[in-house]
């Protein structure tokens, strides 16, 4: 086999929507304009990767696993350059993932749905990094539509594309603090978001109402940012960025306050992002640390961004355009 490779897949922005996903929520997210790309050739099984961008231990680790759980004796001999900056919350390894998982498809001649793609991906993460994940990151990196956010059911897997209105511009900013406490709180709030729908009789937290866990702050943050999704998809779709900038607000005092999972840096960020003129902002992912997302007026999104050292981003498609 001596197929040429040229992948790439790009990391994610979440608008609005966090620790939903794994309770088969709704989500928000745009696949940004910083991406992995996978550049070589397929070899008959060998698995050389040259890292352009220092990859580590644990993506050689996710390489390994996205070919083991695609089942593929396929290898490459490829060149790895990303421009996601690692470990910000913006889905770097996810952008691995999928660059990786489209360049063994190609060297197998394998084609793959995309759900199915995200979620071979989803499982190569979780058994390389042992944090069970959602599935939003991969599926945002395969199926992203230029110049829209996507709605994502994650219970269906349904991917409704709302297209972002020229009036707004999207800043991103990095806190720099180390999510070193991520992965372990990650699993925690998981487990705990199980454990209260189990008791409930529940799927998941998803089908829980407001009444049902008024006095449990974790669960409480899932359903009512379930609801703050839908809601800022309607109001993004009817250009209200206002509305949109208040739901964002929320977002992040309810991950603040029930969910527990912002940080002091990242409060000051928000803070500063509306002092610079943003309408809305809030951490993105999972929080302890990681990047920060604001809306602004288009024109202002530029000196928005300057103030807290910040860049703007654009939605971009995926691996897969469909
Ligand atoms: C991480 C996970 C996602 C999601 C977010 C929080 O990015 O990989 O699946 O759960 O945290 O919304």
């Amino acid at each position: 086999m001596t197929g040429e490779i040229d992948v790439r897949a790009p990391g994610r922005v979440n608008l609005i929507g966090d620790h939903t996903d794994y309770n088969d929520g709704f989500v928000l997210p745009l696949a940004i304009d910083r991406e992995c790309c996978v550049r070589g050739h397929a070899t008959a099984g060998e698995l050389r990767l040259r890292w352009r961008d220092g990859g580590d231990a644990n993506s050689e680790r996710i390489a390994h696993a996205v070919r083991d759980v695609l089942g593929v004796d396929a290898g490459l001999d490829a060149e790895v350059a990303s421009t996601v900056p690692i470990g910000s919350g913006l889905s770097s390894s996810s952008a691995l993932a999928v660059a990786l998982a489209c360049a063994f498809c190609n060297a197998a001649r394998l084609e793959l749905p995309p759900r199915e793609l995200a979620r071979a991906c989803q499982r190569a993460e979780t058994d390389a990094t042992g944090v069970p994940g959602g599935i939003m990151d991969q599926l945002t990196s395969v199926s992203g539509r230029a110049g829209c956010a996507l709605l994502i059911d994650c219970r269906s897997l349904d991917v409704r594309p709302v297209p972002l209105p020229e009036s707004i511009g999207v800043v991103v900013v990095d806190s720099g603090s180390p999510r070193t406490l991520a992965g372990s709180a990650y699993t925690e709030r998981r487990a705990a978001c199980e454990a209260v729908a189990a008791r409930l009789g529940l799927r998941a937290l998803r089908d829980a109402t407001l009444e049902q866990v008024a006095d449990e702050p974790r669960a409480r943050h899932v359903v009512t940012e379930n609801e703050r999704v839908l809601a800022a998809a309607g109001a993004l779709a009817s250009g209200d960025l206002v509305e949109l900038g208040r739901l964002m607000l929320e977002s992040h005092a309810s991950l603040r306050n029930d969910y527990a999972v912002s940080t002091p840096e990242l409060d000051a960020l928000v803070d500063a992002l509306v002092a610079a003129g943003a309408l809305g902002a809030r951490l993105t992912g999972a929080g302890f640390g990681g990047c920060v997302v604001a809306v602004a007026h288009a024109e202002e999104a530029e000196s928005v961004a300057r103030a807290v050292s910040g860049f703007v981003v654009r939605a971009v498609d995926g691996a897969i355009a469909e």
